[in-house]
């Protein structure tokens, strides 16, 4: 069974955000377990595609609006990746170095769907299953079925995965006309509260849709940036399935990333050993509880409460407690962060920008990871720091309430909060503190943590399971 994945992100070609992860990993194991996974994504001018070879396995010129635009698709020459990795190549609109923000982004968007259309129904490239991902190619399903340009290809199922239901990639009526002729009775079909909405269109026209964790599936319901009664109303196309990781990447006995190996047996001195490391690099204090924020600074991720929090718990706790922050987002939090650096020497401490070795490095060295989401559809933050033995302190939200239960329950091994409050945050905060003076009962539930499956095995097959319900003749 032939899959091709559409995204605009995928670890390691060009990563933003968790969307890279799963599209870098999900193909992989699904070609393990007997599929032939692709991804096609935009070629963007970054690191892998400057120092990886590439074939030119199919030119054209796509059209949009009146402009004509040459592309190329690129496909990698190796497969080292465990999986066909083609890239749409347009001059001049997609050889930019940022995956998104540029002022042009619907055009860049709408082209690289068109030219991935182009060349699927020229080529004999017909796939069994094509699988979006996100708004960015929202528009497939919907061309696919309605433009006569592509009806050869108007058998071919579509799955749609929502990653993050909050963007939706809307644009005005005025910019219809970046799409190729349509069958006028289908319109409405882009259509959700007066502008053409991809993410929409998507839900409405995909044979079927899947959120990144069950949970999250019922909580757009109830909270997806005004489409909640368009879920309401698909609520029965729509299966939740959690993520899972990358196993062989995110493996503290083998990171290549990390310097102290460690399995569950040797996590108490192989995670303080990375602690001293990461301490040490930091100015933090090795001997203290170490809380950890990894992510996008951005008020969906609740790190706008961050700043307090750490205040009232530095203010409460003197030298008794150290805070690590990595990641970039908005300027006013990061500011209010990089103020607490300077107020708390040597106890707080803060990065910003994005930095996968030393994500690595926090993970394995931390002993326990914020994360106070207002909006989660799944986390992956959450299974990285399972994986490497670090509490995951979560509210309890979408994939966070799917994948961590709380100590204090029945086989549970993380903390869990309701509020998005600086005081829910501070009471977690403080009771993980009391569970770290209690070291044994600490390093029990670190084992626990480390014993738990989160690896696409499950995941992928669940998958394979919808897409034979879809084309049962394959
Ligand atoms: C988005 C979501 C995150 C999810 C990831 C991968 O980044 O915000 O919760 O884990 O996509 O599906």
């Amino acid at each position: 069974m032939k899959i091709f994945h559409l995204s605009a992100e995928c670890y390691p070609v060009a990563k933003v955000g968790g969307l890279a992860d799963v599209v870098g990993a999900l193909p992989k194991y699904q070609n393990l377990a007997g599929l032939q996974a692709a991804v096609v994504m935009p070629y963007y001018d970054r690191k892998f595609t400057r120092e990886n070879e590439f074939e030119v396995v199919f030119t054209a010129v796509t059209l949009l609006n009146t402009r004509r635009l040459y592309f190329e698709i690129l496909k990698e020459k190796t497969n080292k990746l465990g999986f066909e990795l083609f890239l749409v190549h347009i001059p001049g609109l997609l050889d930019r170095e940022n995956v998104y923000s540029y002022p042009d982004e619907r055009e860049q968007f709408i082209a690289f769907q068109l030219a991935f259309l182009d060349w699927i129904s020229y080529s004999q490239q017909t796939p069994d299953i094509i699988h979006c991902h996100d708004h960015h190619s929202g528009l497939v399903p919907f061309l696919l079925y309605h433009s006569k340009l592509y009806r050869r290809l108007a058998n071919v199922p579509t799955v749609f995965t929502i990653h993050n239901g909050q963007y939706h990639g809307a644009f005005g009526w005025e910019h219809f006309q970046y799409l190729p002729e349509v069958d006028p009775s289908s319109i409405g079909l882009l259509d959700w509260a007066g502008g053409i909405n991809p993410l929409a269109a998507a839900v409405k026209c995909s044979w079927l849709y899947t959120t990144v964790s069950p949970t999250y599936l019922n909580e757009l319901t109830i909270n997806s940036n005004g489409l909640e009664y368009l879920f309401y109303i698909e609520r029965a196309k729509g299966h939740g399935i959690i993520n899972g990781i990358d196993t062989e990447v995110w493996d503290p006995k083998n990171d290549p990333m990390v310097p102290n190996h460690f399995n569950a047996k040797t996590v108490v001195k192989g995670k303080q050993a990375n602690k001293e490391a990461l301490c040490t690099r930091f100015g933090l204090n090795p001997g203290k509880p170490l809380f950890v924020f990894i992510g996008r600074l951005v008020i969906e991720k609740g790190a706008d409460l961050l700043p307090e929090a750490i205040d009232r718990t530095l203010a409460q706790y003197g030298d008794d407690v150290n805070f690590f922050i990595l990641g970039s987002g908005d300027k006013e939090m990061e500011t209010a962060l990089l103020e607490l650096k300077a107020k708390y020497p040597g106890r707080c401490n803060v990065f910003i920008g994005y930095d996968e070795v030393l994500a690595h490095e926090v993970y394995a060295g931390a002993d326990f990871l914020l994360m106070p989401s207002r909006v989660e559809p799944c986390g992956l933050n959450q299974l990285y720091s399972l994986r490497y033995g670090t509490m995951p302190i979560v509210r309890s939200t979408g994939g966070l309430i799917d994948s961590v239960i709380d100590f204090g329950d029945e086989g549970g091994y993380g903390i869990r909060f309701n509020q998005v409050t600086v005081n829910d945050i501070c009471h977690s905060i403080n009771r993980a503190i009391a569970l770290y003076q209690n070291q044994p009962q600490l390093q029990i539930l670190r084992k626990r943590m480390m014993a738990l499956d989160f690896s696409w095995d499950r995941s992928a097959k669940e998958y394979i399971n919808l897409y034979e319900s879809l084309n049962p003749q394959i």
